[in-house]
């Protein structure tokens, strides 16, 4: 990956300083968790007495630049009680910046990933409406929006339009993770998230966080294994409507044995998008590809036709009854 020097990431036209306060908004819970935890925490914990009153002097606060993104967007969850400090930043690329946070001793965690997106990060996704079509937009509550002022807003793409297109690519990585996490898939669970920035399960330690498969070589006894987990987990995303869109080796961290997939924004649901099929095609291949430096030669293709067909096998798609229909009326008549 190309590097990418930090006034790059941080750039004046990124922070909009004088902006910020009204335009962070209150970090929101994740409310439908199907998580025993976040529900006990939320049951038990009123976020608006946890939050310390001493003011917010994180460990690690990066250039100029990069500390007025780490006040600005991850105050808000140290005043509500979600983290206590910034331990260092785990990544910093084009789309987002992830730091380590110290998890406030309520949250039962010892440390919470934050992920915080650069502002204008949606609108340089390459090729977005592949991964749009058939989407519901979500506002920034992660509600489904109707209103037809936003919608012509959002195609118009208006400033505001646009800003709604944002918070609606971040809810819908929120929701996937939601989602995902309740059916046990190996990804971290969301804990909280405000207008840039997700909350989520850390995976690493004090001082490293967890690389990526790229990043590692995995002991050969391991990787069937790991390959199988990885399948296994797309299995369980596709029969929950979801696929990736994004899946290489890159997008799954390793910790000690375990797997979590990541980055979730660009998911595609099946049941709404025509090009899912490709889509999920890819990432099968990409994986298959990850594993053959371990000797495990299986066909990509094939692989990904049988987790499709049993999911197929499993559900309608609207769109393809309506092709089906289109060729049926096609046929000559007797
Ligand atoms: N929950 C997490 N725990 C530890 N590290 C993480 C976590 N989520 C993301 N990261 C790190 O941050 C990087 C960027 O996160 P990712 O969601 O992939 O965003 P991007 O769109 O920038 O690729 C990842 O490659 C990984 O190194
Ligand atoms: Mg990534």
């Amino acid at each position: 990956m190309p590097k990418i020097a930090l006034n790059q990431i941080f750039d004046e036209e990124d922070i909009l300083p004088e902006r910020l306060p009204e335009r962070i908004q209150r970090p929101v819970r994740i409310k439908r968790s199907h998580s025993a935890f976040v529900d006990t925490f939320l049951q038990h914990n009123s976020h608006e007495t946890l939050g310390s009153e001493e003011e917010f002097t994180p460990t690690y606060t990066g250039s100029r630049h990069e500390r007025k993104w780490i006040m600005g967007y991850l105050t808000p969850f140290y005043e509500s009680g979600y983290i206590s400090d910034v331990l260092f930043r785990v990544k910093g690329g084009k789309e987002a910046n992830v730091y380590c946070c110290k998890a406030h001793p309520s949250t039962g965690l010892e440390r919470i990933a934050a992920k915080i997106y650069r502002p204008r990060m949606f609108r340089n996704l390459r090729n977005d409406a592949r991964y749009r079509q058939g989407r519901t937009y979500l506002d920034a509550y992660g509600k489904e929006v109707r209103d037809s002022g936003a919608m012509h807003a959002i195609a118009k793409g208006t400033r505001i339009g646009k800003e709604m297109q944002h918070a609606s690519w971040l809810q819908h990585e929120v929701q996937t993770l939601e989602l995902l996490s309740g059916l046990g898939a190996d990804v971290p669970r969301p804990l909280a998230c405000g207008e840039n920035t997700i909350l989520m399960e850390y995976l690493g330690d004090e001082q490293t966080a967890a690389p990526s498969l790229q990043e590692v070589r995995l002991p050969q006894k391991e990787a069937r294994g790991l390959f199988e987990r990885v399948m296994e987990n797309i299995r369980i995303m596709l029969h929950a409507h979801r696929v990736h869109g994004d899946l290489s080796a890159y997008n799954v961290l390793y910790w000690e044995g375990q797997i979590a997939i990541i980055d979730f924004p660009q998911a595609v649901d099946p049941r709404g998008n025509r090009e899912a099929y490709p889509i999920f095609e890819r990432d099968v291949e990409r994986i298959c590809q990850y594993f053959e430096s371990y000797g495990l030669r299986v066909n990509p293709t094939a692989q990904a036709r049988r987790l499709w067909d049993a999911y197929r096998g499993a559900v309608e798609l609207p769109h393809e009854r309506e092709a089906e229909d289109i060729l049926m009326r096609r046929q000559p008549e007797d």
